[in-house]
């Protein structure tokens, strides 16, 4: 995670003098937004993929947590996100963006002035390599996914993430790769820090939007199943449904595309990475690295 400078509040900060005190109510209250954006090599040059998709979603989710002082502008942002990248000399990267929270203690937010800090560092698949291929094996947590009126689940708020915590935790110390949450109701919502989609006799499956992170990966294969004519229906999911699917695969910008082969010691399918989600992997890589039709669409480069 390590890099030469952040941009903190208009200036590029060397590494380390990148601090905040240790009073800072982000840190006491979970109060702070964040982002999680990559940076890719293509063959013009480094581009930043959904940057201002990923940019609009920063400047929502600090709408929905409440704050009414956000003191930067998409383009501002943009221009910082590029600026950061540019001056660690990155050709590709994972970008980090945060909003965090000074002033007193005490939970009352408009007590409180908002400040901003964008890193960036070079960070392979979150899952690792060998996922990507292989694919991993999912945990269905026994901790729910937050209900939608105590933790809004469209806001990517540091706070939502003690209960993924929880999950990711519980999963790793058991043995799997990634944990899987059902949501209040019992239906499949999202993993720790991914969206979920299975494939039942060639149809795409992926839990609505109700209780998950609007994420951008999401999005995007919704897209490129749209282009490869592979029909999709966002509805429920149930457990059972995700065990006796076809196929399942996990999405996120940190993890990428990646399948699973087995759920709580059943497994999927014939336990190898399915053909259609082969399909999706495969063009959200060309997309995501210049070489998809969507790409010029996606794509914000760096020069
Ligand atoms: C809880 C959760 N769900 C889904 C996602 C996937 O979102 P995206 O594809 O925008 O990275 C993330 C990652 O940001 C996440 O933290």
């Amino acid at each position: 995670m390590k890099s030469e400078f952040l941009w903190m509040d208009g200036e590029l900060v060397p590494y380390q003098k990148a601090q905040v005190h240790v009073l800072t109510p982000t840190l006491h209250y979970g109060l702070g937004i964040f982002e999680g954006i990559r940076a890719y090599q293509t063959p013009n040059g480094t581009a930043v993929f959904r940057l201002q998709d990923h940019l609009k979603r920063f400047l929502h989710s600090a709408k929905i947590a409440g704050i009414r002082n956000f003191p930067y502008s998409t383009e501002t942002l943009i221009t910082a996100t590029l600026q950061t990248i540019h001056a660690n000399q990155f050709s590709a990267c994972y970008i980090r963006p945060y909003m965090y929270m000074t002033g007193p203690l005490g939970i009352n937010p408009d007590e409180w002035e908002p400040a901003v800090s964008i890193a960036a560092w070079e960070w392979g698949p979150y899952l690792g390599e060998e996922a990507i291929r292989k694919g991993i094996h999912l945990m269905v947590s026994s901790f729910t996914r937050h209900h939608i009126n105590v933790m809004m689940t469209k806001a990517k708020v540091s706070g939502n993430y003690v209960n993924s915590a929880y999950a990711k935790s519980l999963a790793v110390r058991s043995g799997f790769d990634e944990a899987v949450l059902l949501d209040p109701d019992g239906y499949v919502a999202e993993c720790s820090g991914e969206n979920i989609f299975m494939v039942k006799d060639g149809t795409l499956y992926t839990p609505p939007l109700g209780t998950v992170l609007d994420g951008i990966t999401r999005d995007c294969i919704i897209k490129l199943s749209h282009d490869l004519d592979l029909p999709l229906k966002e509805e429920s999911i149930s457990r059972d449904q995700l065990y006796i699917s076809d196929e399942v695969f996990i999405c996120g910008t940190a993890a990428e595309v990646v399948p699973v082969r087995e759920i709580d010691h059943r497994i999927i399918g014939d336990g190898k990475r399915g053909p259609i989600t082969k399909k999706i992997q495969n063009a959200y890589h060309a997309a995501a690295k210049g070489n998809h039709s969507r790409s010029d669409q996606w794509l914000t480069y760096l020069d």
